[in-house]
């Protein structure tokens, strides 16, 4: 198979900086790190807690690039530029949120609703990053209610030195359900292939099993670029399983990064009840690591308290078997 880039989706939530160290002392396999994304603070871009999350001292040396939420090329630029303060390079801007809060305010997916407006935050972004010398990646959709709007989108973006252009490959108003666009994708391919520029383009969506992943390969065989994001959650293995590491023991390897990772909300959140719900919330997609596992899962969505929750989760693992590759 293909030796693909893996980047691990951000997903507002849940890959923080204690997931993203914890996901990384465990498996294998992925070569990067996306953030949530930060929105601009008035005036000085970050606040605090956003630079504890980013501080690179704080991700243990792994490769991360953050992402920025704005239709604002000002706050985007005043925000790039304390992000290279702290010795970024690369930045992501998401073009691709769906949520109504933010489409509403005509950001993430929201910009892709008016192009002239796209065009005037890219020109912003692009002429002061090529000064600043900052790579700026984009993170987008293929559309706001359609996937046809897709071709005028990538009209767009080919007037802009983009690092790379990550795409998931739905609309807006398809939110994260349905079937992928591969047609979508594969314009965008044919666009960028023209350039020269096929390096720069990474397909996002719905790779949940290594099957997923040969149907990709065998669809688009020049592409190198992949990024997940619920496959990696529902099973922390998938990247090994493309890279074809040998994986044994799956069950006690997981047990132990749910552990730490328990352990390091503990830590972050002082012991609080904060810990179990990040777990519970995480539960959702590890489930799926676990055959016949829904009946044991009252038990942890229940639990009130780390005593409780980890007698559920042992309960859990001693009954459920994991689901091989
Ligand atoms: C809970 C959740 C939070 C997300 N947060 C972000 C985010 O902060 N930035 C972003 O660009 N995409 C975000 N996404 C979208 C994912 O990065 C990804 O594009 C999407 O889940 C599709 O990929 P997948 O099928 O591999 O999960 C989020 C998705 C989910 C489900």
């Amino acid at each position: 198979m293909v030796d693909y880039f893996i980047s691990f989706a951000p997903m507002e939530g849940i890959t923080g900086r204690i997931f993203r160290k914890t996901f990384d002392r465990h498996f294998k396999g992925v070569t990067d790190y996306y953030t949530p994304f930060i929105t601009p603070k008035e005036k000085r871009g970050l606040d605090k807690k956003d630079i504890k999350e980013l501080m690179p001292k704080n991700n243990d040396g792994l490769k991360i690039i953050p992402q920025i939420l704005t239709n604002s090329y000002e706050a985007f630029n005043l925000t790039a530029k304390k992000l290279m303060e702290l010795g970024y390079e690369e930045i992501n801007i998401n073009l691709g949120c769906p949520s109504g809060t933010v489409v509403n305010k005509g950001r993430g997916a929201g910009a892709l609703k008016d192009l002239d407006s796209l065009r005037k935050l890219l020109d912003g972004i692009y002429s002061e990053s090529e000064k600043m010398g900052l790579l700026v990646s984009i993170k987008t959709r293929i559309g706001y209610n359609e996937a046809d709007e897709f071709a005028e989108i990538l009209s767009v973006y080919k007037k802009f030195p983009l690092a790379k252009l990550i795409i998931h490959p739905r609309t807006r108003m398809e939110f994260y359900k349905g079937k992928v666009h591969k047609e979508s994708f594969s314009l965008a391919l044919q666009e960028y292939s023209e350039k020269g520029r096929i390096d720069g383009l990474c397909f996002n969506g719905e790779l949940n099993n290594v099957s997923d992943i040969k149907d990709l390969a065998h669809e688009f065989s020049n592409l190198n670029h992949i990024m997940i994001g619920r496959g990696l959650l529902r099973n922390p293995f998938l990247a090994e399983d493309i890279i074809a590491v040998n994986n044994m023991d799956r069950s006690k390897r997981l047990r132990l990064y749910l552990d730490d990772l328990l352990f390091g909300y503990l830590e972050e959140f002082n012991g609080s009840n904060a810990a179990i719900l990040k777990m519970k919330e995480l539960w959702f997609y590890v489930k799926e690591s676990f055959e016949d596992s829904e009946h044991y899962l009252k038990d942890i969505k229940k639990a009130k308290g780390v005593a409780e929750y980890r007698a559920a989760v042992n309960v859990l693992f001693s009954n459920c078997r994991i689901k091989q590759a």
